[in-house]
């Protein structure tokens, strides 16, 4: 056997004994890739992203190397916040396509070998769903009104909001309402905008609705499920005043609204659900949590198989803040016996290479902290865009601006629709592909960054991410990690799969010993001899 069959062999039975497909479910070690869904492809012209959008660009997924997509909530909806004020969990929004287009989605998906996640929202409805109409019909104290947290007002003629609680897109979270015979009666609790009122999680009915609304599109062959506001569905009983400040949408101070016991009943019995079903059917929570303690109890043995680490995203471009986020996270996880969950943006935070500075430095840090995150132990998702390199488009006119956060914060808070500018595809005019028009616009400086002129440059952070998503597949799959002796600014780590990463974080080049065979590499590295130079803000990856 010649050295480089030898090797070969050495790569596939290490492949074979530690690949998920073997021994472990898919979604232990899964690349999930997010696509919102209007900011995709549109297929048909309108401007909006669709299903049939979708369809069209799965070439670019599996040539990606995902292993699955999680798609933001394509159900019937007004659209007051991007689709997440569903009127109907069952029907597809005619904007999107229909539920013919999604299960050819889903066929097609399944062809490549890509699962389909599909976003469910329970919290709250839409003011529009037929049950939220019907509440405001029957009046104060009826059952429909119970499905939701209908309450009266304070103060003598009951016109002060019910308790103190601000809805997290600013302004109260109570809004009241006309009753059947005219006069202004009970106030209705909505946690983000007025269009979403929150459901009565006490309410056995909701909770059968939403057992009976997984049961239908699990049917249709989904793989996996993202809980929007997945801490959010019980409130403290009495609904008291909160006490503490608050600090953004991103907020994790404890309270009255949030991370309540009662939701873990809800997430035991959505995962017997899930198990009943063939085919390691999985659920991510969307849970914004003060400690990542409280957040491992999303995942423990009986509930959820994944929880979004928003530590980790929240975390500065900085090596001793990203080992100790990243020692904690493993060790939390660990004592439930759970891997960890990697994202560093989606759909509701400002991108990566904006926070991390923007410009060249941004990229290059986002580049160094991706290689990180995909080497490491557990789960990673992706949010479409961030293959490409894209920045939060920060200067979006006024008058395009959908997010309700924009409305509702008095026009202070500019909103998430910066990090969901369409995608560009192809081509030298915006929207590059995207469609004939786009519901925003796309920066003319995306030219060079679409996924055409980006697939002919060896260079490009495409190249990259296909590259580091092909060597996952061989090495990746890991369940714990070893940290290598290196410099103060470099983070350098093992896992027990045989990927060596090494990332300097620092502005100086610095000098490491080669920990193994070049794999691939944000930048140049040179290797010649034992010793080898880390340009600043660079990662590699090796393998052992
Ligand atoms: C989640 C979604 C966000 C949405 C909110 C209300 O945080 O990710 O986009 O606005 O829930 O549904
Ligand atoms: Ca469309």
């Amino acid at each position: 056997m010649s050295e480089s069959e030898a090797t070969v062999t050495r790569v596939a039975t290490a492949a074979a004994s530690s690949s998920p497909a073997h021994r472990q479910p898919w979604w232990r070690n899964a690349v999930i890739y997010e696509i919102y869904v209007r900011s995709f492809a549109d297929g048909n012209g309108d401007g909006v992203g669709d299903l049939i959008g979708i369809r069209s660009r799965l070439d670019h997924l599996a040539e990606l190397g995902v292993d699955a997509v999680w798609l933001s909530p394509f159900f019937a909806s007004p659209m007051a916040d991007g689709g997440y004020d569903v009127r109907d969990y069952r029907a597809v929004a005619p904007e999107f396509g229909t539920l013919d287009d999604f299960d050819a989605l889903v066929a097609d998906a399944h062809r490549l070998g890509i699962r389909v996640v599909i976003d469910v929202v329970p919290n709250h409805t839409s003011h529009e769903h037929p049950w939220f109409t019907e509440a405001l019909a029957a009046g104060p104290g009826s059952p429909a009104r119970d499905r939701y947290l209908f309450r009266p007002g304070r103060g003598s003629d009951g016109a002060e909001p019910p308790n103190n609680w601000e809805s997290v897109f600013g302004g109260s979270a109570w809004t009241r309402v006309t009753e059947p015979d005219g006069r202004p009666g009970e106030w209705y609790l909505h946690l983000f905008a007025p269009e979403q009122p929150d459901l009565n999680w006490r309410n056995p009915e909701v909770q059968s609705e939403f057992r009976d609304v997984l049961r239908f599109w699990l049917d249709r062959g989904v793989d996996g499920i993202r809980i929007d506001v997945a801490h959010g569905l019980f409130k403290a009983e009495g609904l008291p005043d909160d006490t503490a400040d608050r600090e953004g949408i991103l907020d994790t101070t404890p309270r009255p609204y949030w991370d309540q016991e009662e939701v873990h009943d809800v997430y035991r019995d959505w995962r017997a659900l899930l198990d009943s079903y063939p085919g390691d059917r999985m659920a991510v929570a969307e849970a914004w949590l003060p400690t990542l303690e409280r957040m491992s109890r999303y995942v423990r043995p009986d509930e959820l198989h994944q929880a979004f680490n928003f530590a980790f995203l929240s975390t500065d471009f900085d090596p001793g803040a990203f080992r100790e986020v990243i020692d904690a996270t493993v060790r939390t996880l660990a004592e439930v016996n759970a891997l960890p969950t990697w994202v560093l943006s989606n759909h509701d935070v400002v991108r990566h290479t904006t926070r991390y500075g923007g410009g060249e430095q941004g990229l290059r840090r986002a580049r160094t902290a991706v290689l990180v995150m995909l080497a490491l132990p557990g789960a990673t998702y992706l949010y479409q865009g961030e293959e490409l390199g894209l920045e939060q488009v920060t200067d979006l006119p006024d008058e395009v601006l959908q997010d309700p956060v924009w409305r509702r914060s008095g026009y202070t808070d500019r909103g998430r629709d910066g990090c969901r500018v369409p995608i560009p595809w192809d081509g030298d005019q915006p929207p590059f592909g995207f469609g004939e028009r786009s519901w925003l616009p796309v920066p003319e400086a995306w030219r060079t960054r679409t996924v055409a002129a980006q697939t002919t440059d060896p260079d490009s952070t495409l190249r990259m991410y296909q590259q580091a998503l092909g060597v996952r597949r061989v090495l990746g799959g890991s369940a714990r990690l070893d940290w290598l002796d290196t410099p103060d600014t470099v983070l350098g780590f093992r896992t027990d799969s045989g990927l060596v990463c090494t990332a300097n974080m620092g502005t100086d080049p610095v000098e490491i010993n080669v920990p193994g065979e070049l794999l691939v590499s944000t930048q140049q590295v040179h290797v010649s001899g034992v010793t080898t130079v880390l340009p600043p803000e660079s990662a590699a990856w090796w393998r052992a």
